[in-house]
């Protein structure tokens, strides 16, 4: 690569031909490769133990090396042995399949590589992000004044709400209560901690079937108020991570209205499934205080892109603590486009871009329908194992998750066996999870890649 740190108009060329055309092999390659990775040991979940990496690390060169070997080694050398989360087989975790106008939109944002911290430094790319923010809040269902931010996922999104809870509360620490089920994300526990909160803050309400038992959390903060504690926060969540369930959201937000907690709605996973009207489960979702979402989920999204809507953008603030003089003014009725003032981040990655192409590129619709088509493949597949009496259908999709395993297995060995055999088998890879003690297979449809001949492909590999 050249001197310096400018490129030439025929530099450019060719670094933006180099990266087009890994781009393009990379899509084109992307169903005939193992959606497992190459270091995947099916057998332990993790990494290989022969796995070796593609190079020793070393000194940063001191010359310049030729990008297009570098592009080459990536793609050749170290893409192979990840997960190909974009896989038409890719069914683990809760995983979009991360559309490609995006990543594109990523180049561009990076290229023009303006400054989003403050709304004085790029006032109409502010404007491009706040845009998206205001499509989340139609699609969550609340009002217009309500505002939020683009977070790297929804564990920094959750972060935000929990301080913003703690604030509003303002109750001695050791009085302060927040109740989640043994559901919710360990992200919680981690932004609890992250807060300044200890464990015995946290109160874990076993789930029933999977989903908060809201008579159980009503009774236990009228207890613990009874005993002088207060409610601070409430996790709902919006399609939990294990099993794809929706908590009850309406009687969530009548407890938290009653107590004065605050409702945070992690919705992570299950939040864009807001655009099917016909899911009534995610109704009540709009009462609460604060909403995670994961757009790198079930928005087709690349990783990275997380959200944090609030009813009060107000709520989220940040009280800067230091003088600041080096900052521009900010006009209060200019909050919501200040994301310096309402996340902990300042300088940050320009995430709006790419939401805000793909969303005019493809139209709302095509995401619609990419969810609509991933719950009927889900409802489909529920059936198909439903039908199969080797397997037993553990629960049934809420959305688009569903858990199963195999018949008369008490210690999990036979249906652990089968999940190996189907990672094993380079056209399909699920991860599991442990549900009421026990292990099951997860079947998460998130992925626009996945065929409905794939599935039907899918259903015969697990009935072997
Ligand atoms: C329900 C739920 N909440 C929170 C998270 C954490 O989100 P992120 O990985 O985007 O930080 C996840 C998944 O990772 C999740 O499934």
């Amino acid at each position: 690569m050249a001197r310096g740190l400018d490129l030439s108009a025929e530099e450019l060329d060719r670094a933006l031909r180099v990266v087009s055309e890994a781009i393009r092999g990379w899509s084109e390659r992307i169903a005939s490769l193992d959606p497992a990775g190459t270091a995947h040991d099916p057998a332990s979940q993790g990494v290989r133990t022969d796995w070796r990496p593609p190079f020793a690390p070393g000194p940063p060169p001191e010359e310049g090396e030729d990008l297009g070997e570098l592009v080459r080694r990536v793609v050749a050398d170290f893409a192979p042995d990840a997960q190909v989360v974009g896989h038409p087989g890719f069914l683990g975790y809760a995983a979009g399949a991360g559309n490609l106008v995006s990543a594109l939109g990523q180049a561009l944002a990076m290229a023009l590589n303006p400054y989003t911290g403050t709304m004085s430094t790029a006032p109409a790319f502010v404007r491009i992000e706040d845009e998206v923010i205001r499509w989340f809040c139609a699609i969550t269902g609340y009002p217009p004044e309500a505002g939020g931010i683009l977070t790297s996922g929804s564990s920094l999104a959750i972060l935000s709400a929990v301080i913003a809870a703690r604030e509003r509360a303002r109750a001695p620490w050791e009085k302060a209560r927040c109740y989640a089920s043994d559901q919710a994300h360990h992200a919680v526990g981690k932004a609890l901690f992250a807060a300044g909160f200890r464990p015995e803050n946290l109160v874990v309400l076993a789930s029933r079937d999977g989903r908060m038992d809201s008579v159980a959390l009503a009774e236990r903060v009228r207890r613990d108020r009874a005993a002088g504690l207060v409610p601070v926060l409430v996790v709902g969540t919006a399609g939990t991570t294990n099993a794809g369930r929706v908590d009850p959201l309406g009687a969530i937000a009548d407890v938290c209205e009653e107590s004065g907690a605050w409702f945070h709605c992690d919705a992570a996973y299950g939040g864009f499934f807001r655009l099917l009207p016909e899911i009534g489960a995610l109704r009540g979702m709009e009462r609460a205080d604060s909403i995670s979402l994961d757009p790198h989920k079930s928005f087709s999204m690349p990783y990275g892109t997380g959200a944090l809507l609030a009813r009060r953008v107000a709520d989220l603030r940040f009280p800067r603590g230091l003088d600041a003089s080096y900052m521009p003014p900010v006009r209060d009725e200019d909050l919501r486009y200040e994301y310096g003032e309402i996340s902990p981040e300042l300088s940050r990655d320009f995430r709006g871009l790419r939401v805000w192409l793909a969303i005019r590129a493809f139209g709302l619709g095509a995401f619609r329908e990419n969810l609509r088509a991933k719950r009927r493949q889900a409802l489909w597949l529920a059936e198909e194992i439903r039908r199969k009496s080797r397997l037993e259908l553990v629960t049934e999709p809420d959305l688009s998750i569903l858990t199963f395993r195999v018949r008369d297995d008490p210690d999990g060995a036979a249906t652990r066996a089968l999940l190996a055999r189907i990672n094993s088998g380079g056209r399909f890879f699920l991860t599991s999870a442990v549900l009421g003690g026990r292990f099951v297979i997860r079947v998460c449809l998130l992925g626009f890649r996945t065929t409905d001949e794939l599935l039907e492909e899918f259903g015969d590999v697990v009935n072997l």
